[in-house]
């Protein structure tokens, strides 16, 4: 089943001396229920814009996105996501434990039902016996996986995740791939994962789109058949990352030629 669906999606903004600064061309590109979909371009091409509009956070300029068979409209109240941004974005004044329990606040669940779940999810990001520590108490990579936790805590039927693990050093990004791949696994959530990291991409998803620079669309789709758990030596995945590091500079190619 097609979770989500985005058909010739556009996306302008107008600048403060009234130019129009076109941002994603037309894109379309399906999301399948439970996949792990990597979306793969460069730096400034509107891969956050485009997050935003699947959020409803941002209106779109043209095209349609449905997700469940329903359109997307900003600021209604649609299906439960989950977001990660690129910084964790946490409240440096409240501990850990109540930071993923935050957006659960305003819910339909008492206090200790609401710290049910964020242990739940504290759990399963491996933040156990870190509860009482506020966010400046604990390394980067360790915020990033509280900022994980809390968006797994609504229990959101699809996780949007903006380049998470790009301010982390390679070792840690690593072991947070290695785990965001376990939670995935465990919940089967359907995710995508926005990154101008090529092997980070490869290693990830099930499936990736190489998109252009802006204004974006989608230049590739690449199915990435390799099983889970994955071996950051497999061959097959090395393969993949060559070839999508090559349509890169070909991409680049004909955009300098345009
Ligand atoms: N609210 C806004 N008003 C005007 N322009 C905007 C707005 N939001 C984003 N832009 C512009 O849209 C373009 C795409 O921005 P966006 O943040 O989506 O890119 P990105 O692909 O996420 O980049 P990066 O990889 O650096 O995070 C940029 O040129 C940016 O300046
Ligand atoms: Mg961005």
């Amino acid at each position: 089943m097609n979770k989500i669906v985005v058909s010739n999606l556009r996306k302008h903004f107008i600048l403060p001396d009234r130019s129009r600064l076109d941002v994603v061309g037309d894109l379309s590109f399906q999301v399948e229920d439970g996949e792990f979909l990597s979306i793969l371009g460069p730096s400034g091409c509107g891969k956050s814009t485009l997050l935003s509009i699947l959020a409803g956070l941002e209106s779109l300029s043209g095209g349609e996105i449905l997700i469940n068979e329903r359109p997307v409209v900003p600021g209604e109240k649609g299906i439960r996501l989950g977001f990660v941004f690129q910084q964790p974005r946490l409240l440096n004044w409240r501990s850990v434990r109540e930071n993923v329990r935050l957006p659960l606040e305003h819910g339909s669940l008492s206090r200790d039902e609401q710290l049910n779940v964020a242990q739940r999810y504290l759990e399963l990001a491996r933040l156990q016996g870190f509860e009482n520590y506020f966010p400046l108490q604990i390394s980067g990579g360790m915020q990033q996986r509280a900022a994980i936790a809390r968006a797994l805590a609504i229990e959101p039927e699809v996780l949007l995740m903006d380049e998470p693990f790009s301010s982390l050093d390679e070792l840690t990004a690593r072991k947070m791939r290695k785990e965001l791949l376990r939670i995935w696994q465990e919940t089967r959530k359907t995710i995508i994962f926005v990154t101008h990291d090529i092997s980070e991409a490869v290693y990830l998803s099930n499936r990736l789109l190489v998109v252009t620079e802006r204004p974006t669309r989608v230049y590739e789709t690449l199915t990435i058949d390799v099983g889970y758990p994955r071996d950051y030596d497999d061959d097959r995945l090395f393969e993949m990352t060559k070839k999508v590091s090559r349509l890169f500079l070909q991409m680049e190619e004909e955009h300098d030629e345009s």
